[in-house]
């Protein structure tokens, strides 16, 4: 049987806004397999990042699918406007929504893959009335808001029990925050099938040859 091999998605949160285009580029060439998007609106957590726009201007410059992890209030209110912008993933957390059922069914119906997402200290198992709505569940292992901080150590035991919940059901699971080459396989072991990785793919010279040990 074929060993599946974990995904990378590399943040361009970590990437100079002002060269995005040779951020999408250096994604490509380094044979990572999607473009994780941060949309950061400054009241769910502190940091303010980009919007629909951006994610329209990736997508006119790259066929990899573009995995868009909204960190505002409400997000139900954006969902149809990102879709237009051509994400693939849309990702809502889970303390962010008055309806989290709701706004995942919102995804689906604009014909995209639904992820939900939770912070360090939410309990994996609050996610378990809302799993057979989820194509992917995103657990962070930092606080959400900026990119460079370091992987919380108790994300290995959360992924596990994730892991554990999750079962048999057809859902990927995606891990976010300080991933480097140090714990990725761990992550990978415990069953993470598709890792975020900002400034360890960023702040690499040799960002193909990271990819490449970051899968294993
Ligand atoms: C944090 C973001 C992450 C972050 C990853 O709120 O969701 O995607 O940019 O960056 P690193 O890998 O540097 O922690
Ligand atoms: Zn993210």
């Amino acid at each position: 049987m074929k060993k599946t091999v974990v995904q990378i998605s590399p943040s361009i949160l970590s990437a100079d806004f002002g060269c995005i285009a040779q951020a999408i580029q250096d994604i490509q060439d380094a044979g990572a397999d999607m473009v994780h998007l941060d949309v950061m609106d400054g009241q769910f957590v502190p940091n303010i990042s980009f919007g629909p726009k951006m994610v329209a201007d990736v997508r006119a410059r790259t066929r990899l699918p573009l995995d868009v992890h909204l960190m505002i209030v409400e997000p139900k209110r954006y969902i149809a406007e990102f879709a237009k912008a051509g994400a693939d993933i849309i990702t809502i957390h889970f303390e962010a929504c008055q309806n989290v059922a709701d706004t995942l069914q919102a995804i689906r119906d604009c014909g995209k893959k639904a992820g939900v997402v939770i912070k360090p200290s939410t309990d994996v198992h609050a996610l378990k009335n809302v799993l057979d709505l989820c194509d992917m569940v995103l657990l962070m292992s930092v606080e959400p808001g900026f990119s460079g901080q370091k992987f919380l150590p108790q994300t290995m035991d959360r992924l596990v029990a994730l892991k554990q919940m999750i079962g048999s059901r057809d859902i990927l699971i995606e891990v976010d925050g300080g991933i480097n080459l140090e714990n990725a396989s761990e992550l990978q072991k415990r069953g993470a099938n598709i890792l975020v990785v900002g400034n360890t793919f960023f702040g690499s010279t040799q960002k193909a040859q990271t990819v490449a040990c970051l899968k294993g």
